[in-house]
Parts: C-alpha cells; structure tokens; sequence
C-alpha cells in the first residue's frame, strides 16, 4: 500500500470496507493486530442484523467445518484470546473467510455474521460472560 491514494481512501473509509481488507492484509502478513485501529464493537457492529447472521451462520456451514476441524460443536475455533484481538479484526477475518470460500457476502453480511460472532464468543468489551444458548 504505498500509494497515498489507496491509503487515504482505506482511511477515510474508517472500519468498513478499508479496514477489513487491511486487516485481512495485515493477518496474511502475520503482523500484529495492534496496527488495527481501536474501533469498539459498538461501531464495528452497530446495526448488525443479528438475526441475519445467525441464518448466514446456519446456511454456510461455518460449524460443521469448524468442528470437523476442532471436534465438539467447532466453538473451540473462535479464540478472543488468539489471533483476533478486536472487533475489526473479528470482521476482518469475517470479510476474508467470505472471500476465501466464496460466500460472496455483502458488507452488511459480514457485520452481521460479526456482530453474533462477537455477541456468542470474543465478547469484546464486555465483562459478562455470554448469556446465550448456542442453536
Ligand atoms: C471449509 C471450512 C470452513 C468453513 C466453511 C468456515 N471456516 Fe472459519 N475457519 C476454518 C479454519 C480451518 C479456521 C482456523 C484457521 C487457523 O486457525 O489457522 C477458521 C477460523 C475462523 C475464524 C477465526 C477464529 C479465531 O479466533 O482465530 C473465524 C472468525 C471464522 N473461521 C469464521 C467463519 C465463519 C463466520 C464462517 C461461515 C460464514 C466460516 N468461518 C466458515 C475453516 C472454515
């Protein structure tokens, strides 16, 4: 990213589109997730659709696939304290699985799928552990 154009517009752009592929970037590069700007889940996430995300969740298939690999109903895989450290991260790697497998989700998809993510697992800036029984 060295031309300043991209850079201003990745900028300007805030957590949406420009952090997630940054972020996406950043977590292919294996750098640290302190470079990410500090958005609070409440922005990351604000107007998620949660019901939304729960039926994208069901429909692809992200447990199945996660448990195949973990084994138990594949929660195991959602690790706050691992590799995704914030909210943008979390939407981050949202944004990059959907590319990867081809889901071809919206942006509004991906919040959405973040924002239960956030809500059943990572939790970030909440104390409270989750209140919500897993479908
Ligand atoms: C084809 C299999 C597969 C499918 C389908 C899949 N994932 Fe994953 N996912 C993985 C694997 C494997 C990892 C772990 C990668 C690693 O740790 O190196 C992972 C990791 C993740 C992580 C990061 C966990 C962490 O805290 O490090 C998130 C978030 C995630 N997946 C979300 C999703 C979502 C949301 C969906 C559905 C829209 C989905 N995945 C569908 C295989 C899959």
């Amino acid at each position: 990213m060295t031309d300043p154009a991209a850079r201003r517009w990745a900028t300007g752009r805030g957590f949406a589109a420009g952090t997630a592929v940054a972020a996406a970037m950043v977590w292919l590069g294996g750098t640290a997730w302190a470079q990410a700007p500090a958005a609070t889940a409440a922005e990351v996430f604000r107007d998620a659709d949660l019901p939304l995300g729960e039926r994208l969740i069901r429909e692809h298939k992200c447990s199945e696939c996660h448990a195949r690999k973990m084994g138990g109903d594949g929660s195991a895989i959602y690790r706050p304290a691992g590799r995704i450290g914030t909210p943008s991260a979390l939407r981050g790697m949202v944004d990059y699985c959907s590319t990867e497998l081809n889901l071809g989700l919206f942006p509004e998809e991906v919040t959405a799928v973040g924002a239960v993510l956030q809500r059943d697992h990572y939790r970030f800036g909440m104390s409270r552990p989750a209140t919500t029984t897993k479908p």
